[in-house]
C-alpha cells in the first residue's frame, strides 16, 4: 500500500484526490502497488465532501506518519509550501508539486535533498499543466543539445491575445471578459505581465542547460501594450502575436526572455490558441518537436501530478537522475539578445506621400533594409527590420517616435 498526501485541497488538489479515488484501479495496476489517499492538508473545512474523511489541518500528522510515502504539495507559493515539501523529503518521502514559484526558486536545492535521503522530487505539473514536458525534457530528450526551447506556456494570455485577435477587442474588454468567465484571476498582474511565464521557462532552461537560470535574471515583458491595431497588420503578414518564453544557446552563450513575439504560420506555435499551451523543443539531433495540450486547469494538472504519484512509487528505493545544479548559469543581457523586430513608427503631423517617402528612407538609412507593411493605418508606417540585437534596435529607435514595438520569433 502507498500512502499519499495532499497538501492543499484548491483546484488541484481536488482534481489529484478525484483522479486517484475515480481512477484508483487503473493508477494503483501502473504503479505496481495499491495507491491511496491518506491525509488532505487544508485549513477549510468541507463540509459534506468525501475528503472530510481524510482532512487534516495539522502538518506535523502527515510529516510525523511513517507510514506516508508520497507527499503532493498543490498550495502554490513559495511559504509554507517550501518548508513543508522540505520537511517531506527530510524525512524520506518523495514529493511531487504543481507549483512553478515553489520549483523555479528552490527546485535545484530539493533535488539535491532527495538525491540525499533516497526519494524523488517531481514537478511535471509546474510548466505546462498536464502536458508532459518535463520528463520527456529530461528522459527522452537525453541525446540532443538542446538549441532552444520557445513555449507558449499561460493559457489567460494565449486565451486574451486570441480573443483580441479573432474578435477585434481591444485588451481591457477581452481581460474583464475573461476574468468574468473565471479564466483570469481579479489580480491578473502575474499572467498579464509574464511573470508566471518567467518562472516556468527558468524551470524549463534549468533542466535544458542543466544548471540553475534565475527567474529574476530572464527579461519579462507582459502582453498589457499590445493592441488591435498591432495585430490588423499581423492579418496583413500572415502572423499572430503570443507571449513566448524563450531559452536558447547561442555560440555557447544561454539567453532567455519572456516577451510578445510575432509569430508566423510557418510556426507550429501559430496555431496554439484559446487557452492551450504549447511547448516546442529544438534539438541538434532530433530537429523541432512540439509538446501541446491544456496547460492549466484541474484535472488536466491533477492528471501530471499523479503521473508523478506513479512515477515515484515506480522508482521507490532509488532517486530519478535529473541534471540541474544549482551553480548559477549567467545569462545574455537582453542588449545582446538577437532578433527581427515590427515596428510601427508615426509619421507625425505631415504625413502628406512626400514625408512619407522620406520617413522611409529614414528608415532603412537607420534600420537598414527592412519590409516595410502595406496598407499602413493613416498616421504611421510599419515594417519588419533585420535581425537586430536590443542595443541596436535601441540606438536606431531613439529617431523616431515608435508607435509599437514587437520582437519577432
Ligand atoms: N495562470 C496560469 C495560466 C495557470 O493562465 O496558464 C497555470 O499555471
Amino acid at each position: 500500500m502507498i500512502n499519499v498526501a495532499i497538501l492543499g485541497y484548491g483546484t488541484v488538489g481536488s482534481g489529484v484526490f478525484k483522479i486517484i479515488n475515480d481512477n484508483n484501479s487503473h493508477i494503483s495496476r501502473r504503479a505496481g502497488d495499491e495507491v491511496k489517499v491518506k491525509y488532505v492538508l487544508d485549513l477549510r473545512d468541507f463540509p459534506g465532501d468525501p475528503v472530510e474523511d481524510v482532512l487534516v489541518h495539522d502538518v506535523d500528522i502527515i510529516m510525523n506518519d511513517d507510514d506516508v510515502d508520497v507527499v503532493v504539495e498543490v498550495m502554490g507559493g513559495v511559504e509554507p509550501a517550501y518548508t513543508f515539501v522540505k520537511r517531506a523529503l527530510e524525512s524520506g518521502k518523495s514529493a511531487c508539486t504543481s507549483n512553478k514559484e515553489l520549483v523555479a526558486k528552490h527546485g535545484a536545492e530539493l533535488l539535491t535533498i532527495a538525491q540525499e535521503k533516497n526519494v524523488n522530487f517531481f514537478f511535471e505539473a509546474s510548466v505546462g499543466g498536464g502536458i508532459p514536458i518535463i520528463r520527456p525534457l529530461i528522459e527522452c530528450l537525453t541525446v540532443d543539445h538542446i538549441e532552444e526551447i520557445q513555449g507558449i506556456m499561460n493559457g489567460t494570455t494565449n486565451y486574451i491575445l486570441t480573443k483580441m485577435e479573432d474578435e477585434g477587442a481591444d485588451f481591457d474588454t477581452v481581460l474583464k471578459d475573461a476574468q468574468d468567465k473565471g479564466y483570469a484571476e481579479r489580480n491578473p498582474e502575474a499572467d498579464i505581465e509574464g511573470y508566471d511565464a518567467c518562472r516556468k521557462i527558468a524551470i524549463l532552461a534549468s533542466l535544458a542547460y542543466e544548471k540553475q537560470v534565475d527567474f529574476e535574471d530572464i527579461y519579462t515583458e507582459g502582453i498589457t501594450k499590445i493592441t488591435t491595431a498591432d495585430f490588423d497588420y499581423m492579418k496583413k503578414i500572415g502572423a499572430s502575436i503570443k507571449l513566448l518564453g524563450i531559452a536558447k544557446k547561442v555560440d555557447g552563450k544561454t539567453y532567455s526572455m519572456v516577451a510578445p513575439f510575432v509569430v508566423y504560420q510557418e510556426n507550429p506555435l501559430y496555431n496554439v490558441k484559446d487557452v492551450f499551451n504549447a511547448i516546442l523543443v529544438k534539438g541538434d539531433m532530433l530537429g523541432d518537436v512540439m509538446f501541446y495540450g491544456k496547460g492549466a486547469g484541474s484535472l488536466p494538472t491533477a492528471s501530471a501530478v499523479v503521473s508523478d504519484v506513479v512515477d515515484a512509487v515506480k522508482r521507490q528505493g532509488y532517486t530519478a537522475k535529473i541534471y540541474w545544479s544549482d551553480t548559477k548559469r549567467e545569462l545574455g543581457g537582453v542588449d545582446a539578445f538577437t532578433t527581427p523586430y515590427f515596428v510601427r513608427v508615426s509619421v507625425g503631423d505631415s504625413s502628406d506621400e512626400a514625408s512619407v517617402k522620406a520617413l522611409k528612407s529614414k528608415v532603412e538609412e537607420v534600420f537598414g533594409q527592412v519590409d516595410f507593411i502595406d496598407g499602413e493605418k493613416s498616421g504611421e508606417i510599419a515594417f519588419i527590420t533585420k535581425e537586430l540585437s536590443g542595443s541596436e534596435f535601441d540606438k536606431a529607435a531613439e529617431n523616431f517616435d515608435i508607435i509599437s514595438r514587437i520582437r519577432v520569433s
